[in-house]
C-alpha cells in the first residue's frame, strides 16, 4: 500500500477524530483563543467571509449570526465538512484544501482562519491563495500554534507533565544540554487529552512574518493573549500557567499597499 500523503494524513486525522477533538478542546480554545481571535475581527455586517479550516462550522454560524451578509466555510476533511452542512444547512461549505483556495479573486472582505495554518509546512500558497481571493481593502484574521509553546520539550509520564525550552552547561565537564528547539522548523505529532493524534509544523516568529511578506501582506495587529478572567476560577491551572506562557499567536494582516500610492 502506498504511504500516505501528508495531506492525507491530516484529513484522515480529522475525520476519524473530529468528535472527539470537538469534545476535548477545553480551555485553550474557549478561554483564551476564541475570545482572542473574535476580538481581532473587523465589523463584519454586511461583509462577505471565508472561514478556511472551518471544522464542524460553529465559526461560520458565529460570524454570520454576527451580520455578515454571506459565509462560507472550507475544510480538507470530508468528515468535518459533511457535519458542518448537517449542523447548519443554510451556510455554504466546501471541501477545499487551503493551499489550492478555489473562488474568484476579490470575492470576501474578510478571511478567518482559527487554528489551521500550522497544518501546512510552506504558508505561502495558503496566504497568496487568501489575497487573491480578498478584497484590496480587506482584513485576514488568523490564530496558529505559539511557537514559543511547540518549541518547548514536552514530556509527560504518569506523575508529571513539563515543558521546557532552554538548556542547561554543566561547569566542570561543559556538557550542554538542550531543552526544546526554537529556531528549527519542524514537523510535530501530538496527542491532544491522550485521544486525539494530529500532525502539523513548528515555525518561528520570524519565519512568520516572513511568510506575510512574501505573501504581499501587512501586520496590522498581533496578540499574544492570556486567558479570559473567568479562567481564574473556571480553569485555576490553566489560567496560572497560561497567564505566563503563551499556547496561541493571533494576527491580523492586510495586503500591501505600494509605498507610492
Ligand atoms: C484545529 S482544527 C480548527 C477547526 C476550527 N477552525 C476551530 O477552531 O474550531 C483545524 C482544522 O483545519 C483543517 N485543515 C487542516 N489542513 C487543512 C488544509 N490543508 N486545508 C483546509 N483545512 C485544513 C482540519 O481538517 C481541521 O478542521
Amino acid at each position: 500500500m502506498e504511504p500516505k500523503s501528508e495531506k492525507a494524513v491530516v484529513a484522515a486525522q480529522y475525520d476519524s477524530a473530529g468528535e472527539t477533538w470537538h469534545r476535548i478542546r477545553g480551555s485553550g480554545h474557549e478561554l483564551l483563543e476564541k475570545p482572542a481571535i473574535y476580538g481581532l475581527l473587523p465589523n463584519v455586517e454586511g461583509k462577505r467571509v471565508l472561514c478556511v479550516g472551518c471544522g464542524f462550522g460553529e465559526e461560520c454560524a458565529r460570524i454570520s449570526a454576527l451580520g455578515a451578509a454571506h459565509v462560507v466555510g472550507i475544510d480538507l476533511s470530508p468528515g468535518n465538512i459533511r457535519q458542518a452542512k448537517s449542523n447548519f444547512p443554510n451556510l455554504e461549505f466546501h471541501e477545499m484544501d487551503m493551499e489550492h483556495i478555489a473562488f474568484k479573486p476579490e470575492s470576501f472582505d474578510i478571511i478567518f482562519s482559527s487554528l489551521a495554518l500550522h497544518y501546512v509546512p510552506s504558508w505561502n500558497a495558503t496566504l497568496t491563495g487568501m489575497r487573491d481571493a480578498l478584497a484590496p481593502d480587506g482584513a485576514i484574521v488568523i490564530s496558529t500554534h505559539h511557537p514559543a509553546a511547540w518549541s518547548a520539550l514536552k514530556e509527560e509520564d504518569n506523575a508529571k507533565k513539563r515543558q521546557i525550552l532552554g538548556f542547561e552547561v554543566d561547569k566542570a565537564s561543559g556538557k550542554v544540554s538542550l531543552f526544546g528547539d526554537y529556531l528549527h522548523e519542524r514537523p510535530i505529532t501530538a496527542k491532544f487529552g491522550g485521544a486525539f493524534e494530529a500532525s502539523f509544523y513548528h515555525k518561528s516568529f520570524s519565519g512568520m512574518l516572513k511568510e506575510f511578506r512574501d505573501a504581499g501582506l501587512t501586520v496590522v495587529d498581533c496578540t499574544e493573549p492570556a486567558p479570559v478572567a473567568e479562567a481564574q476560577t473556571l480553569d485555576p491551572q490553566f489560567w496560572e500557567i497560561r497567564s505566563r506562557f503563551p499556547l496561541f499567536i493571533l494576527f491580523r494582516l492586510e495586503p500591501t499597499r505600494d509605498a507610492q500610492n
